[in-house]
């Protein structure tokens, strides 16, 4: 055969959401599109805002000359230059333009960061439960995924960090608001990370780069307001897009943002760019990086997702389901009522509710629900969870 062992043996085991997501395109053609209820894809239903819109329209009726030109790898000046302002004000780091490296999604600049990075047998740490795509990320760039686990509330726990960071770790991937969990990470907890990885990086002889997956960090509920990634430790990076809250996902535009104190900062922005290049994405997509750049205060309703968290979370509590309620993404990891997740995948499954499996995400005995989904979708579902809890209980 052809294909690579490695990718062929990748592929049968990886990506629990996508088999759910095909599942469920299969079971629609079975029963019809409105007796399945699809929570595996986290796949945005919101439109992209009206400010979008009209700087997009007048784009493409007045375009600027050269719209659709290549550009410098790390893209248009005057882009970066805006998204180091605003980036500055919202997290108080002095970043200037250099440090923004323009991306196609928060998954394009998780593979610059790691490329500029990662030699071979370099580890990465990533926090359980976490996004499956970052052992394949890892991997692209010959890096060993190592896993820490979350406390009981899937907070931070800093002895697993501690017994899990070692020599060789060259990065600890954070992701907050989380995915699967909802979990965001408080300032308190981000410090105690930042002195242990001080520690660290003195005793590896290099500094430990912390990767901010946070793709997620304008959809947050009840006021919260995510902490400054860059306060908390000097070696930071934070990978953002707007797939999510400029529900854009398909566009494939985002960012990273090198933080003003890491120790490599200057050599840092010359290697993501030289990445950004060489991954074979060039420069992210021209006129989307225009068109972002006129609107990073702007997002979709973030309360049009906590209706929808609520509603979800009034349902469940009535199956006696149990959960942590999200404090942002749009996502719910309740815990299964049986100790095998497949087991009530399963049972949900034939009552038509499509769930992935926490396994899929490193943590056993709980499932993974996507509330990007409309109110009637919820609300037509509820009863099929509660028939399936109170079979498995
Ligand atoms: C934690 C996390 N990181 C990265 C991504 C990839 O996002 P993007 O579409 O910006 O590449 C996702 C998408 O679901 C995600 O949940």
């Amino acid at each position: 055969m052809a294909i690579a062992k490695k990718v062929n043996d990748y592929m049968t085991k990886a990506s629990w959401i996508r088999k759910m997501f095909e599942e469920g395109i299969r079971l629609k053609q079975e029963v019809g599109a409105d007796k399945v209820f699809d929570f595996s894809l986290g796949n945005p239903i919101l439109e992209p805002p009206e400010a979008f819109l009209t700087v997009l329209k007048k784009m493409i009726n007045d375009p600027p000359a050269g719209v659709h030109r290549y550009m410098g790898n790390a893209g248009h000046v005057w882009v970066r230059e805006k998204v180091a302002a605003y980036l500055q004000a919202d997290t108080g780091a002095a970043l200037e333009a250099d440090d923004i490296i323009m991306t196609c999604g928060a998954g394009g600049a998780m593979n610059v960061a790691l490329k500029a990075l990662l030699d071979p047998g370099d580890e990465v740490v990533a926090v359980a439960p976490f996004f499956p795509e970052y052992r394949f990320y890892a991997d692209n760039h010959g890096g060993v995924l190592k896993v820490a686990e979350s406390a009981e509330d899937f907070s931070l726990d800093l002895a697993e960090l501690d017994k899990t960071i070692g020599p060789r770790t060259k990065v600890l991937i954070l992701n907050s608001p989380n995915n699967p969990t909802g979990r965001m990470y408080s300032a308190e907890s981000l410090q105690a990370t930042g002195e242990l990885l001080l520690k660290k990086s003195t005793e590896a002889g290099h500094p430990i780069t912390v990767i901010c997956d946070d793709p997620y960090r304008k959809i947050v509920f009840d006021g919260a307001k995510v902490p400054s990634p860059f306060a908390a430790y000097p070696h930071t990076i934070l990978l953002t897009s707007h797939s999510k809250d400029l529900g854009l996902a398909g566009e494939r535009i985002g960012y990273a943002a090198i933080g003003p104190k890491h120790e490599d900062r200057v050599a840092l922005r010359a290697a993501m760019t030289f990445a950004n290049r060489t991954l074979g994405f060039v420069n992210a997509p021209a006129l989307f990086q225009q068109a972002v750049a006129e609107v990073q205060q702007a997002s979709v309703p973030i309360e049009a997702y906590q209706d929808l968290r609520d509603l979800f979370c009034a349902g469940l509590d009535d199956a006696g389901i149990e959960y942590l309620r999200p404090q942002g993404a749009f996502y719910l990891f309740p815990k299964s009522p049986v100790a095998d997740d497949l087991e009530f995948v399963q049972v949900l499954k034939e009552r038509y509710i499509l769930a992935v499996p926490g396994s899929g995400f490193g943590r056993k005995g709980y499932i993974r629900l996507s509330f990007c989904v409309t109110r009637q979708e919820i609300e037509a579902s509820l009863p099929g969870f509660k028939a399936a809890a109170a079979q498995l209980r």
